[in-house]
């Protein structure tokens, strides 16, 4: 032995024969690579989806968590149950009643996030090869909880008004036909991440008649639904089936991402599966998160703090949508978000965005290639633009540094095509 610090190739991880099966589908996700490069300064960042939590009244929640470990130290600092807090699940109730879903606390499961509530669902439903039916594309978060257990993700194709019931019902069919088994259709139907679109009313229906009569479950991913710009929350589709629809929600977005606090709402067999599933992973979650946010719900103005949210979100949809429209070239299209934080951009033919990115983050502007929200890694002609997080003049200042980054890559496009 040497005192000589190893060289990377003897770093390689030697366990990597022994892993299981399931780990092959961990990798890292597109997001998770971009982000150490777009966390520079120098660089506008349209890429992580990341919520503005400046826009909090920081003092505010800071004493309040303050007077939470005083006053009920005692609870907040001890374990709970696997099912989580009965006062949040009340809260929980009542939030979810602004969309018309009518559930009883006994229907919630607490979740780190929603994004835990995506991964216990995969680890109770999920056999490898079995089939997850989901939009194209769709939020890469799922796809990587549906791949680490082993899942085959069928995209079925969406448009300007979300899923299209049509292409859903032939993927249905075809694979029964090919003799494999769906275990649930994945839909982020409001606000979508990454499309930016929104199911429109009568689709809901439709769909849920087709999921119906395929038996096949529904998960309802709606992590933006209160984050509307134009009137109130749209109907959920787990309002109009309480057996059919598993509802996901989180805190994320309208309150604090750090706080991990998420939920799902199950029919019966389903929720004690999941309250087992979050036993097993981590006996009980955070009492001291879920008692954050069962205060912050009690004692702060967060319908307010939401109206707030939704008008800072709409300026930073503006800046967008305004700065593509007088800077992209001819050839790009995108998405008119009516909420949320995610704008969905078509590059023109023959560009590919993630061959491009190493380009835009020399411009010093950051986004998340397409393909990132596919499970087969195609969708290169495509790219996500979160608004979320820089101001708006930094948006318009992105914005003109992608354009100039696609206009050379159009150019260059032009300079080396065939039979010039
Ligand atoms: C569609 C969707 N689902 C789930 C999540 C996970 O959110 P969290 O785990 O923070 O609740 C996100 C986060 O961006 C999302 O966009």
């Amino acid at each position: 032995m040497t005192d000589e610090p190893e060289s990377p190739a003897v770093r390689i991880d030697r366990y990597v024969g022994q892993y299981a099966e399931r780990a092959k589908g961990m990798v890292a996700s597109e997001i998770r690579a971009l982000f150490a490069v777009a966390a520079r300064p120098e660089i506008v960042s349209l890429a992580g989806g990341t919520p503005y939590v400046a826009a909090l009244p920081l003092d505010a929640v800071g004493s309040m968590v303050g007077d939470l470990v005083a006053g009920q130290g005692t609870q907040a600092l001890q374990y709970c149950t696997a099912q989580g807090d009965a006062g949040l699940r009340e809260r929980i109730c009542e939030i979810m009643s602004l969309e018309h879903i009518q559930a009883h606390p006994d229907d919630v499961v607490v979740t780190v996030g929603s994004q835990q509530a995506l991964d216990l669902l995969a680890r109770i439903f999920i056999d490898p090869g079995d089939v997850i039916i989901a939009e194209a594309p769709s939020y890469v978060g799922a796809l990587g909880a549906f791949a680490a257990y082993q899942a085959d993700v069928v995209h079925v194709q969406m448009d300007d008004d979300g899923l299209i019931p049509e292409a859903l019902e032939q993927a249905i069919t075809a694979v029964a036909a090919s003799g494999r088994r769906a275990k649930f259709v994945y839909t982020v139907p409001n606000y979508h991440n990454p499309a930016g679109v929104t199911l429109v009313e009568n689709r809901r229906h439709r769909i849920l008649e087709i999921c119906q009569r395929a038996g096949l479950l529904v998960v309802e991913d709606n992590p933006y639904g209160l984050l509307g710009f134009d009137g109130d929350p749209i109907r959920a589709l787990r309002a109009d089936d309480h057996e059919g629809v598993v509802y996901l929600g989180t805190f994320s977005k309208t309150f604090a991402a750090g706080v991990r606090v998420g939920w799902a709402v199950a029919p019966p067999g389903i929720r004690d599966k999941l309250i087992l599933a979050a036993e097993s992973a981590v006996l009980c979650h955070s009492s001291f998160s879920q008692l954050t946010v069962r205060e912050y719900l009690a004692t702060q103005p967060w319908r307010e703090q939401i109206k707030d949210f939704r008008e800072l979100y709409r300026e930073r949809r503006d800046a967008t949508l305004d700065a593509l429209t007088r800077l992209m070239p001819p050839g790009c299209s995108w998405t008119r978000p009516a909420g949320g934080f995610y704008v969905w951009l078509r590059l023109p033919e023959g560009i590919d965005s993630k061959a491009m990115l190493p380009m835009a983050i020399s411009a010093r502007v950051a986004y998340v290639p397409g393909t990132g929200f596919y499970a087969d890694g195609s969708g290169g002609q495509f790219a996500r633009l979160c608004y979320a997080f820089p101001e708006p003049s930094r948006i318009r200042e992105g914005i003109r540094r992608l354009a100039s980054v696609v206009e050379s890559e159009i150019e260059l496009r032009q300079d080396f095509a065939p039979g010039r």
